[in-house]
């Protein structure tokens, strides 16, 4: 059996048993200490850690108080996270379609799409190839958001930029198969200092005080709400998960791009197989291997290595062909989405596939293709 993730997480590390035994085992001093790690990492002012990518994203769109006609554009080749934040702050959604090479989102198209209702612009770093933000952001209004969708990508430059720096959040995940991971999590990195404050509190209740500050030199702070807010804080358990994860992750990145690499030399070779074209990067995060086949081909070919044990699946078909938003926003048309979302295959993938198993999976797709 070939697995398409493991994790590395090490059982045996410490950070864990140290909250454990502590009194904080919520929204504490771990979670703090990760903030601070993620600020000086993207040179941000504020991070704020989010018990899913989901519920940050939520927590930022409530925070910009969007009226319902409000719109918001995203690719439609993505995860379909994407656009369920948007119907859950009852905003609209408005579906870019991606570049056919890099299958990252079509600044021309997204650009096309924007109207005076336009709120918020929300691209991805799908796969951990990295979209070019100050691109986008040199062509729209100062007063479009752009949150850049990072659940792919937890390192990477362009233009001698960090990650992040073009854009008015990014918001990490770290569920369960991402390049970091606490089971389920995620973080927002920002220098909005307003909108970070509000962020928090939405996060936690709409509460003004965190259980964490509520009590400063035995003495109780009390707390307000002004904004409604939802239960999306992250636990010191959680968070102390992380703390080895990114000190560990240069070196599983390192090893993950040389994997990615080989696999590209040995699939080469397969005159029946697309890759998504790079763009030019300093250290970005090679997440998944995703590959391209004929859509006459694709699901046969995936049945084929299932059989074989090999696991592999599908990232994504395009939103505009799942059953609620082909209903909902009926007549979007995004062919580029589409196609690609009726091509992709994710291979196995992550940093303790070896070389053996790498071999095994192409042999395996060159077999099929003959
Ligand atoms: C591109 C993309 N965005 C957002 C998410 C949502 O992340 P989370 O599961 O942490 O809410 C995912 C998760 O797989 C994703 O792939």
């Amino acid at each position: 059996m070939i697995s398409f993730y493991k994790h590395n997480l090490n059982k045996n590390e410490n950070y864990l048993k140290k909250t454990l035994g502590s009194s904080y085992l919520t929204s504490g001093p771990v979670c703090q200490t990760i903030e601070k790690i993620l600020c000086k990492k993207f040179q941000k002012k504020y991070s704020i850690l989010t018990n899913s990518w989901t519920n940050g994203l939520i927590s930022i769109l409530m925070s910009l108080n969007l009226k319902p006609k409000d719109e918001i554009i995203i690719p439609a080749c993505t995860f379909v996270a994407c656009a369920n934040v948007i119907e859950m702050v009852n905003a609209k959604v408005v579906f870019a379609d991606i570049n056919p090479h890099t299958k990252l989102m079509d600044i021309n198209d997204c650009v096309r799409k924007i109207t005076e209702k336009t709120k918020v612009i929300m691209p991805v770093h799908l796969y951990g190839n990295l979209f070019q933000t100050k691109n986008l952001k040199k062509k729209i209004r100062k007063n479009i958001f752009i949150i850049e969708d990072s659940a792919h990508a937890f390192c990477g430059e362009y233009h001698n930029n960090i990650l992040g720096k073009y854009s008015d959040f990014a918001v990490f995940s770290f569920y369960a198969t991402k390049s970091i991971t606490c089971g389920e999590g995620g973080a927002i990195i920002t220098n909005h200092k307003n909108y970070a404050e509000k962020i928090r509190s939405i996060s936690n209740n709409g509460m003004t005080k965190p259980a964490f500050k509520r009590f400063v030199n035995n003495k109780y702070i009390p707390w307000d709400v002004y904004n409604i807010g939802f239960k999306a804080n992250l636990s010191d358990i959680n968070a102390s998960i992380l703390k080895g994860q990114i000190n560990s992750y240069h070196k599983i990145a390192t090893i993950k791009k040389k994997k990615f690499f080989l696999y590209r030399k040995y699939l080469s070779q397969i005159n029946e197989i697309s890759f998504p074209t790079e763009i030019k990067n300093k250290d970005r995060d090679y997440y998944l291997f995703p590959i391209g086949v004929h859509k006459k081909y694709r699901n046969k070919l995936i049945e084929y290595l299932l059989k074989k044990k090999i696991f592999v699946t599908v990232n994504f078909k395009s939103i505009t062909e799942l059953n609620f938003y082909k209903k909902k926003y009926k007549g979007t048309t995004c062919p580029n989405s589409k196609n690609w979302g009726e091509q992709q295959i994710s291979l196995p993938f992550h940093a303790k596939l070896s070389l053996n198993e790498i071999k095994i999976v192409s042999s395996a797709i060159k077999k099929f293709f003959k």
